[in-house]
């Protein structure tokens, strides 16, 4: 046997729980629920029973289906050519926009980078981060498509964030500061095929959730996308129509609502050695403002704490600590393994307050007296002074 063949076989012999599923969905199928944003708008006295039904779906399944107008189809086919021609540069090309300092907050991000909070092997995957304030566009025409695709999606995320205010009863960020989009996140994605070198158990996106309040993601060059059910085991495949747009729930909105709405976990798994073609997505992450304040709304906390007792509900509380958007994301950005430096000080202040949910191995490795208190001589002195009394 030859050694490329040795290899692939070793590719196919790939744990199921990292293989793809083989399905195939018939055109027009979609595994999550789909909805009109337009009929939303135009149903009159039904919009609040569609509304209703919008966000109903959204916080059981985290995933739903959008329709979206034959602009924004024609502006994703532009994202898709102008992001192709980018990642098929050199790499010594792409270098020219990898900035390590800015911790992959902006700018291009290269393979072996970003690891899954809490997981083991780096995506395979390699990517452009446009934040609000990008300027390194690798040239004109990419900084003409992906504004308007991001101008396109800053307002339909905002019109997806105003429904489910509405859903909620609560006034929240303003559609307009949301349309301006001050803290949206998008990133050009690019998965190659795979080779026989690829770790084996490592995935083009590992299971992961959100950091934002909703994200918005055209159906990609190729499939692999599925999310979690609630059970937290069971995986389903997204797959919706042509001409629909997939929205997902984000940490963001799980701490505004006090756990009512899922960061749903989700992940792109590998495909099949037979389907084994490069694949590419736009990922924008629809986020409320920087300062936003991300304490739960009283009216969920008590929807979510109802008939628990009060030690429970403390417990259950615990999780939604006041927290900003800006330090949800700082916090993210320790959990992805790009901050591997912040002071102890305040990693100490960030783990505290229960933001850092995941941290990386090496993290913990390096600061055992923050995620493991109890490994402080001192405080295992207090302990055992602690246990000797109750003696
Ligand atoms: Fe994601």
């Amino acid at each position: 046997m030859t050694a490329a063949l040795t290899a692939r076989t070793e590719f196919v012999a790939q744990p199921p729980l990292v293989s793809k599923s083989a399905k195939t969905y018939p055109t027009g199928f979609s595994t999550i629920q789909c909805f009109d944003f337009d009929a939303i708008d135009n149903a009159g006295f039904d919009r609040a029973h569609h509304i209703q039904k919008f966000g109903d779906a959204l916080k059981a399944d985290g995933f739903v289906a959008v329709k979206v107008t034959p602009v924004m189809q024609e502006l994703i086919k532009d994202v898709y050519r102008v992001q192709e021609e980018f990642f098929k540069l050199p790499l010594e090309e792409k270098d020219r926009y990898y900035f390590p300092e800015k911790l992959g907050q902006t700018g291009y991000v290269p393979e072996k980078r970003e690891t899954a909070a809490g997981k083991k092997f780096s995506d395979i995957k390699e990517l452009v981060m446009v934040d609000p304030g990008f300027t390194t566009w690798p040239n004109a025409e990419f900084e003409r498509v992906v504004k308007a695709y991001r101008e396109a999606a800053s307002e339909m995320a905002a019109k997806a964030m105003s429904f489910i205010a509405d859903y909620l009863g609560e006034n929240l960020e303003d559609p307009e500061t949301i349309k301006s989009g001050p803290s949206h996140l998008l990133r050009c994605l690019y998965y190659r095929a795979l080779t026989p070198l690829d770790p084996i158990g490592a995935l083009r996106a590992d299971a992961h959730g959100d950091l934002n309040c909703i994200t918005l993601l055209p159906t990609a060059t190729a499939p692999g996308l599925q999310l979690q059910e609630k059970d937290g085991i069971t995986w389903r495949d997204v797959t919706v129509p042509e001409g629909y747009m997939i929205i997902n729930s984000g940490r963001q909105l799980w701490r505004k609502t006090s756990g009512m709405f899922r960061e749903v976990i989700h992940r792109v798994v590998n495909p099949d050695a037979d389907q084994n073609v490069e694949r590419m997505s736009v990922v924008f992450f629809g986020s409320w403002s920087s300062p936003f304040d991300l304490s739960p709304l009283e009216s969920c906390v008590k929807k979510m704490t109802r008939g628990m007792s009060p030690e429970d509900k403390k417990n259950y509380l615990a999780q939604f600590p006041k927290v900003t958007v800006a330090e949800n994301l700082e916090a993210r950005v320790i959990e992805l393994g790009y901050n591997t430096n912040p002071t102890e000080e305040r990693l100490n202040e960030l783990v505290k307050r229960g933001l850092v949910l995941d941290p990386p191995a090496e993290l913990v490795k390096k600061y055992p007296k923050v995620f493991n208190p109890s490994e402080d001589p001192l405080d295992q002195v207090l302990t055992l002074r602690e246990a000797l009394n109750k003696a």
